[in-house]
């Protein structure tokens, strides 16, 4: 990265490649892997595609810009957004901040999304757009593909799937990748944030029909991505293996943490991402304070009853472990009973 960075650094007088080209054909190519990797998804029937063509992809300076265009494109004054809570909070931000309605759906026991569930929410709400995250942040869990297509089915409007946390998820995720054919309403968006440990490159990416791409380039900005981003980010899609040598570890490091809780007690939101959901905390904020006494930061979401620990290093989890294992022998009213 330092040596693409800095061959470019000479032309930086010249604007970017608007259509950051280069960089377009290695998320295409990694995507492309991504399918490959999972094969045919056993319960659809539908076509899979085998690649995802260069014309398929869009970027942006994070996938929360890549949400921003989709919603500055296809919702707006007069339009309305649905997602499924509790979920990713800047979704009702983003969708908000180009002027249209935010519809929020409570999930189902154990924060599922069912068919029939999602179903009749966007029946009821007609959205112009719905928001289906998955793994979905803060609660870990994922959303079956068949809940995506009868979505899709079930609405005349955009359906973008939020699976930033992907990379991380256990051998029965499947990517909402394989829909994408004959399904042009539908937007997969995912980020080198998280499993690339690239957020500060600042890269988010889409993958969705060539038409419903080419409506982004309408409301982004001209050269929205700089010379500099497109560069790193081509050189760390160049090396997938050594950005991502991070996911495994990192997924281990959140089973441990999973085990731990359990045994511990509380009841533990199954996760395919880097973080973890917990339930049957007496008082939220006192836990939190507690484990901050003692150098562990994790967060408090604002869901009641729970809090959210993120997969570090093994030292970290063992930290993590150790200082709840104090708190709950010195405080055993820790552990409450789990809100309905
Ligand atoms: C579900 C989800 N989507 C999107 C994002 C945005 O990530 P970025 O803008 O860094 O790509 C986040 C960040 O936390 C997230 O949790």
């Amino acid at each position: 990265m330092q040596e693409r960075v800095a061959a470019i650094s000479s032309t930086l007088n010249r604007y970017p490649d608007r259509e950051f080209t280069a960089l377009r054909n290695l998320l295409a190519d990694y995507l492309s892997g991504v399918l490959r990797r999972e094969g045919r998804p056993t319960a659809l029937q539908a076509p899979v595609p085998s690649s995802i063509s260069p014309d398929m992809i869009w970027a942006a300076n994070g996938s929360n810009e890549v949400l921003f265009h989709i919603l500055q494109a296809y919702a707006g004054p007069g339009r309305s957004a649905l997602g499924f809570g509790p979920s990713y909070s800047m979704h009702p931000l983003i969708a908000q901040s180009t002027g249209a309605d935010w519809i929020e759906v409570p999930r189902g026991a154990d924060f599922a999304i069912t068919v029939d569930h999602a179903v009749d929410a966007v029946r009821t709400h007609s959205p112009d757009v719905v928001f289906l995250c998955t793994p979905n942040n803060p609660t870990g869990n994922s959303t079956p593909l068949e809940v995506i297509e009868a979505v899709y089915d079930a609405t005349d409007g955009i359906v973008i799937v939020d699976e930033a946390y992907a990379e991380f998820a256990g051998p029965d995720f499947r990517t909402a990748l394989s829909l994408l054919p004959g399904r042009p309403r539908l937007v997969v968006s995912r980020t080198m944030s998280k499993a690339f440990a690239f957020a500060g490159a600042r890269l988010g990416y889409a993958a969705a029909d060539p038409g419903l791409v080419d409506g982004l380039r309408l409301v982004r900005m001209p050269y929205h991505l700089s010379s500099l981003t497109q560069a790193a980010a081509e050189a760390a899609l160049a090396h997938p293996d050594s950005l991502l040598a991070g996911v495994q570890e990192l997924s281990r490091q959140r089973d441990r943490m999973v085990a731990g809780l359990r045994e511990h007690g509380f009841d533990v939101v199954a996760s395919d991402a880097n973080f973890v959901l917990f339930r049957g905390v007496a008082d939220p904020a006192l836990l939190w304070t507690r484990l901050v006494e003692k150098g562990v930061l994790i967060r408090d979401v604002g869901i009641p009853g729970s809090l959210r620990v993120n997969a570090g290093t093994d030292a970290e989890t063992t930290a993590f472990l150790t200082a709840m294992a104090e708190i709950l022998s010195t405080h055993p009213d820790t552990l409450g009973r789990s809100p309905q």
